[in-house]
């Protein structure tokens, strides 16, 4: 006998004498003479509704089947007089492959998220969590698609770094010196003496690494774990999170920005084919506006706004903002939502930063005062891209190194991209756990993946 997942029982077009289905049981409810079982396998949202009797071998266990037991069970599948599904299990056969303590943390329907994500051991075992870590699952499916079908070229950035890519510091030290007796060397700690005889760190962006290889292969994109030790408790900053990264050679920043909204509008539309079942909890239970939401990004071209403009609205904005903008003044969410909620009511890219606020690898405009950088804002989350056209100049590059104070001998190996066959390129970085935030509704960057790790939470 076929073992069967669930939502393909769900989904049979055809009764069946003998199945067999396996899961934990979601709830049980007992009459006099047989007993139902919601089981569900994660496969899908759905239960498989089992009907127990007496004529079911294994009937007698019953008493010890409860909520959270994995069971086996083989029966004859057939069309359900009940509301809501098509087809049932009559089980000839249950077995108890691992019954559950009466402990089991998730006995009622509802839990807060705040009190899931102290079991996030056991929160992918609800509805919500389930359907969640599906939709990661078909989103990150969704963007290998997306870049391979556009002719990108997957490539692997390292996680271990010997550079700090934004230049911003906000790195974790990788290190294998004992710190309870750090070798020192003239006052200062003697790295020598570390496992690569340097300074290492966790990467913060692939982009550096993707650089190299867009100069070499046209167009590439990474997509792994980054890290950032910023010590900022929002809901919407993990510790570790996962960046999607394409680098395109023989680009520039309008390239960039059609790029950057045309991957975001594909994924939405793969997942709204995909993931249907998902998205309704969500739309339901989580954000109502949802679906509303995302037709506007599918159906609208993003607004694109220059830097200098989006500050003279939120300038002339009729709401008090905590904090002030002028031209020269980093975005704040507070800013960015405002543009993409109130203001334009859709999604909209800003371009051409100050150049004070942005990296050093950046593009410098003609002004001398912006740099060809781009942020796509989406309602609720603000910033969801980051990227930019890259300075491909040397001469530039080495000023721009020099003015920021950078350690300009560490970045030979990037200058000399820069001296064989140049060539205009730009990229961005996509954060993946803010596009699970904006099309499931998910207001926490906590809940969009499964084991977060922020300022002092770190569970196994
Ligand atoms: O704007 P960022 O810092 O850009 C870069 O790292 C560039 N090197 C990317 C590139 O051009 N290849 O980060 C890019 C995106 C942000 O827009 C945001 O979506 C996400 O990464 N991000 C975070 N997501 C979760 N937690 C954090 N702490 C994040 N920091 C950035
Ligand atoms: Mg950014």
């Amino acid at each position: 006998m076929r073992k069967q997942r669930i939502v393909d029982l769900l989904l049979s077009d055809h009764s069946c004498d003998a199945v067999e289905a396996q899961g934990w049981v979601r709830t049980k409810r007992e009459s006099k003479d047989f007993s139902f079982i919601e089981l569900n396998d994660g496969s899908c949202l759905k239960n498989l509704q089992v009907i127990v009797d007496a004529q079911t071998t294994g009937f007698e266990l019953m008493e010890h089947v409860s909520t959270g037991a994995a069971l086996k069970l083989r029966g004859a599948l057939t069309p359900s007089p009940g509301q809501g599904q098509k087809w049932e299990l009559k089980a000839d056969l249950l077995e108890i492959l691992g019954a559950a303590d009466p402990s089991y943390p998730l006995q009622k329907k509802r839990h807060t998220d705040e009190y899931l994500r102290t079991i996030a051991h056991l929160r992918p075992r609800t509805n919500k969590y389930g359907a969640l870590n599906r939709i990661r699952a078909e989103l990150s499916y969704g963007v290998h698609r997306f870049f391979h079908e556009q002719g990108f070229y997957h490539v692997h950035a390292p996680i271990i770094t010997g550079s700090d890519c934004e230049g911003a510091g906000e790195m974790f030290q990788v290190t294998t010196l004992d710190l309870h007796n750090v070798p020192q060397k003239a006052g200062k700690v003697d790295f020598e003496q570390d496992f690569f005889g340097k300074e290492a760190s966790l990467t913060v962006s692939g982009q550096l690494a993707a650089e190299n290889l867009a100069c070499a292969l046209g167009r590439v994109y990474t997509f792994g774990p980054t890290f950032r030790a910023e010590n900022s408790n929002t809901p919407k900053h993990a510790a570790e999170f996962w960046m999607i990264e394409p680098e395109m050679a023989f680009a520039d920043l309008n390239d960039n920005m059609d790029l950057g909204e045309s991957c975001i509008k594909w994924l939405i539309a793969y997942l709204l084919d995909t993931c249907r079942d998902d998205l309704e909890l969500f739309a339901s239970f989580v954000d109502t506006t949802l679906f509303p939401t995302l037709e506007t990004i599918l159906n609208k071209p993003f607004m694109r706004v220059p830097y200098a403009e989006a500050v003279s609205i939120l300038e002339k904005a009729p709401r008090q903002f905590e904090f002030p903008v002028s031209f020269g003044t980093d975005l704040q969410t507070e800013h960015e939502r405002y543009l993409t909620e109130d203001h334009f009511k859709q999604p909209v890219i800003v371009f051409d930063y100050p150049k004070e606020i942005k990296a050093f690898y950046m593009r410098l405009n003609d002004d001398d005062r912006t740099v060809g950088a781009m942020d796509v804002l989406v309602p609720r989350i603000g910033e969801i891209i980051g990227g930019s056209a890259r300075e491909e100049r040397l001469d530039v590059l080495e000023r721009r190194i020099e003015e920021m104070g950078l350690p300009k001998e560490e970045y030979w190996w990037y200058l000399d991209l820069r001296r064989f066959g140049t060539v205009p390129h730009a990229g961005f970085g996509m954060g993946f756990e803010r596009l699970l935030m904006l099309v499931t509704g998910i207001a926490n960057i906590r809940d969009v993946i499964p084991f977060p790790r922020t300022p002092r939470h770190l569970e196994f």
